[in-house]
């Protein structure tokens, strides 16, 4: 049977991880959320209050933490920290973090090592175009700003959280920013990518789009 490698890249907000998981559970093979790791790479450097321009004492930090992804929930060094990664502290800080190449080819390593000799569904900002270049089916997911924001906003208003709909959209738009203008393996479309904008389009339409290139590729 031939390998499914399936890799979605996009903005924050797209839909990237909603869509990736109903794939994934459609198709029986694994989802694997890369987002999730950056965001607990970022937990613990807040936590531990570590000076992110030591790029030295990052490196012992990241060779000595343990990230896990197991039945849909995120473990930090045995931890589970599903919820607390989505906050938005954790947001306003994670790109930041994420631009750094350390950090990255870190990460980058142990996406591969999770991805090896598995069909997996992978979503993150360079997965088409650095860790996983190989993929049999590429896909690009955006939407428009205001889009992705109110997205966003209706998740966390069904947490009773009190984050506003501006204080998201600004969330949204730096990290957009800094995502797409690092200079380590930014946010970009990869070349051989199909772009999917999901503005007005519902989960289950996306999701039945993705299905039917993999069906037909
Ligand atoms: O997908 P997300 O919003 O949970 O990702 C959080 C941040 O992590 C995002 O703003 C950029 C970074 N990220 C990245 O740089 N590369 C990835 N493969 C995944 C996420």
């Amino acid at each position: 049977m031939k390998k499914i490698v399936v890799a979605i890249d996009g903005p924050a907000g797209a839909g990237k991880s909603t869509i990736s998981k109903l794939v994934a559970q459609k198709l029986g093979i694994e989802y694997i959320d890369t987002g999730a790791m950056y965001r607990a790479v970022t937990l613990k450097i807040i936590r531990n209050k570590i000076d992110v321009s030591d790029d030295v004492t990052l490196e012992k930090m990241l060779n000595s933490t343990e990230i896990t992804l197991e039945n849909g929930k995120v473990y930090l060094d045995g931890e589970d920290v599903s919820t607390e990664i989505r906050q938005l502290y954790v947001s306003g800080r994670v790109s930041e973090i994420a631009a750094k190449q350390v950090v990255r080819d870190r990460l980058v390593e142990l996406q591969r090592k999770m991805a090896l000799s598995k069909n997996v569904i992978m979503d993150g900002r360079d997965i088409g175009t650095v860790v996983l270049k190989d993929a049999n089916y590429k896909i690009y997911l955006t939407a428009s700003v205001e889009e992705r924001a109110a997205r966003r906003y209706k998740e966390f208003c069904q947490q009773n959280s009190s984050v506003t709909f501006q204080e998201i959209c600004n969330d949204i738009k730096e990290r957009d920013r800094i995502d797409m203008n690092r200079s380590y393996n930014p946010l970009v479309k990869a070349e051989d990518a199909i772009l999917i904008d999901t503005t007005g389009k519902s989960i289950d339409e996306v999701v039945d789009e993705i299905l039917l290139i993999i069906k037909n590729n």
